[in-house]
């Protein structure tokens, strides 16, 4: 596949300026594993930014009177969401009750595209985000961290991978064993109509750096994302990732 090159010009002379890396990309692409395992390798903290969403969506469908396609009572019910530091990563909390499960569960996924498309609610989750990455440094992912949250992120990568393996994939998350090609397929379907709802906020930055991690193995994702940061932080002015023997 034919790569885009993006502009690389080294930034971080000052090895304690906090150090800002945003991978965005399409559902179950591996963002959040990606960025989580990257951020334990270099000691950064974690952020995922569609966990915000979640919460904020799993907040307004346990309100009662609350309807989850009104902005303001989303927004409302967003006051009730916070963040509680562990281990470089944030566990979101509703009421207090971390509610992971629910989160990830398939009502919070049926709803969150359009409570994401809010404006609303794109800037409390942005705002959020900004906040918890302040004065750390941190792997964001999301959607439009590279072009909205973070224009200025030292590194931008953008993951794509093939739907029927990313299906696969969040199969294989979901049930913890192989699934069969009729499930894959099933799933398949969910998730490119969810990628053409969320098609608006998935935003591919000009100077991003493409991964497309169809044939590699996690480990060779996160690997290829260090070796970057490792090249930033290493401030060879004028090397190129290419050029370094990335
Ligand atoms: O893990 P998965 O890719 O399935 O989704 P997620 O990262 O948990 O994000 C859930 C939803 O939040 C997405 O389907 C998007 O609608 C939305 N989102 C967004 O609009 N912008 C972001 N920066 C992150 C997530």
């Amino acid at each position: 596949m034919n790569q885009p090159t993006p502009p690389y010009v080294p930034r971080i002379r000052d090895p304690a300026t906090p150090i800002i890396v945003a991978i965005d990309g399409p559902a179950a692409a591996g963002k959040s594993s990606t960025a989580r395992w990257v951020a334990e390798r270099l000691g950064f903290y974690h952020i995922d930014s569609g966990a915000l969403y979640r919460a904020a969506t799993a907040a307004v469908l346990r309100a009662r009177s609350a309807q989850p396609w009104d902005e303001a009572d989303v927004l409302s019910a967003a006051q009730r969401v916070s963040a509680r530091d562990e281990r470089r990563s944030f566990v979101l909390l509703v009421d207090g009750v971390d509610l992971e499960q629910e989160m990830r569960g398939g009502l919070v996924t049926q709803h969150v595209s359009r409570v994401a498309q809010m404006p609303g609610v794109r800037d409390w989750v942005n705002g959020q985000v900004r906040a918890l990455a302040t004065g750390r440094s941190v792997v964001v992912d999301g959607r439009d961290i590279g072009t909205v949250v973070f224009p200025d992120a030292h590194l931008k990568i953008f993951l794509i991978a093939d739907p029927w393996e990313r299906a696969r994939r969040r199969l294989i998350q979901r049930l913890g064993r192989a699934p069969g090609d009729q499930a894959i397929a099933e799933e398949t379907e969910r998730l490119v109509q969810r990628d053409a709802r969320d098609s608006t906020q998935t935003v591919q930055s000009k100077d991003a750096v493409l991964i497309d991690t169809t044939y590699l193995t996690q480990e060779e994702q996160v690997e290829r994302i260090v070796a970057l940061v490792k090249v930033l932080k290493a401030d060879k002015s004028g090397t190129r990732p290419d050029e370094a023997g990335l």
